[in-house]
């Protein structure tokens, strides 16, 4: 089965019109109300579409999100069944302190084809390579960086590494100093980091670290459409998010994933760009109109590409 292709526009529909519930919030230091602008919009445009869908990756867990919550049923119920992972506002920061690459993100898959990421850190690696064994979470960096480097036919010195700037990165990060690798670090973000291997015209080779699991899920949904190689591995730090992740059904809590393990069957992401960024430009007011930037794939129709619409407000 496909996702009819008539559902690409509502998507699309859903994350800009969330991106622009949350421009009025852009730079006022209130991160909750702007992720709550994003949330309230994304919620009611989704229960006015013709669809018998589900949340499978949201706000969280019914007790902690009255919104968007984990196995939420969404839409009028009229329509196909599908599984939706939402980040109605991913960068909260980006977007309370009026900073690059605030995005509002989507990803679509028929029912059971999504995996049910539990709230948790997730190690994460992607590339734009085509065959396996290039690149691997279980290979060391200095692996990953040479085996990139005879693929690409690049010096190491000429490749660049997009990692998120923290701490627990500092021994990736000094491995890809001695290793002469060019880094992109981010403050946050680590959706648009993962997609940045997607086109030559980002100039990242290969993306890699510890970011949120439900962002590599929908990373990774977009990641299939480009036929990027993904791969992640849940870290389960605390009890308490072991034994929420058996209650999910996760039995391995050591498993690597590969991205079919992810996302299988047709898929569809969209994500809006909210303030200016490497992969979107923000929203823009003009007159009684907006404009929007939306990345969307639809993996059946290969459909790839950067939608720009100017819409009344
Ligand atoms: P929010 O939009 O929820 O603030 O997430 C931003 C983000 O940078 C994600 O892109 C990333 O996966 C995660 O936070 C990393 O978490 P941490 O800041 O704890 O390292």
């Amino acid at each position: 089965m496909v996702i009819d292709q008539k559902y690409i526009d509502k998507f699309v529909r859903v994350t800009s019109r969330a991106a622009l519930a949350t421009f009025h919030l852009i730079g006022k230091k209130d991160k909750i109300a702007a992720d709550k602008a994003a949330v309230d919009s994304m919620r009611s445009e989704l229960n006015q579409l013709d669809i018998n869908g589900q949340i499978v990756i949201g706000e969280g867990e019914l007790d902690e999100a009255p919104m968007l919550y984990i196995g939420e049923k969404i839409g009028t119920k009229n329509g196909p069944d599908i599984d939706i992972a939402v980040d109605p506002l991913e960068g909260t920061n980006f977007a309370a302190y009026n900073l690059p690459g605030a995005l509002s993100v989507i990803a679509i898959a028929e029912k059971n084809n999504l995996f049910k990421a539990p709230e948790t850190y997730m190690e994460k690696i992607s590339a734009n390579v085509r065959e396996k064994g290039v690149v691997d979470l279980d290979y060391s960096v200095k692996k990953n960086i040479f085996n990139l480097s005879d693929y690409l036919n690049k010096k190491p010195e000429d490749l660049t590494a997009c990692i998120m700037d923290r701490p627990r990165h500092n021994s990736i990060i000094k491995e890809l100093n001695n290793l002469k690798v060019k880094i992109k670090l981010i403050t946050d973000g680590d959706v648009s980091g993962a997609l940045l291997v997607t086109d030559k015209k980002y100039n990242v080779d290969i993306f890699l670290g510890i970011g949120g699991g439900p962002e590599g899920v929908l990373a990774a949904s977009a990641l299939d459409a480009y036929e990027c190689v993904f791969q992640g591995r849940f870290l389960f730090n605390t009890d308490k998010d072991k034994i929420r992740a058996k209650k999910m059904g996760i039995k391995n809590l050591k498993k690597k994933y590969e991205l079919n393990e992810i996302v299988s069957g047709d898929s569809i992401f969209c994500a809006t760009g909210i303030t200016t960024g490497d992969l979107l430009n923000g929203i823009v007011i003009k007159d009684k109109n907006f404009i929007s930037e939306t990345l969307v794939t639809h993996k059946s129709s290969k459909l790839k590409k950067i939608i720009k619409m100017q819409e009344k407000i």
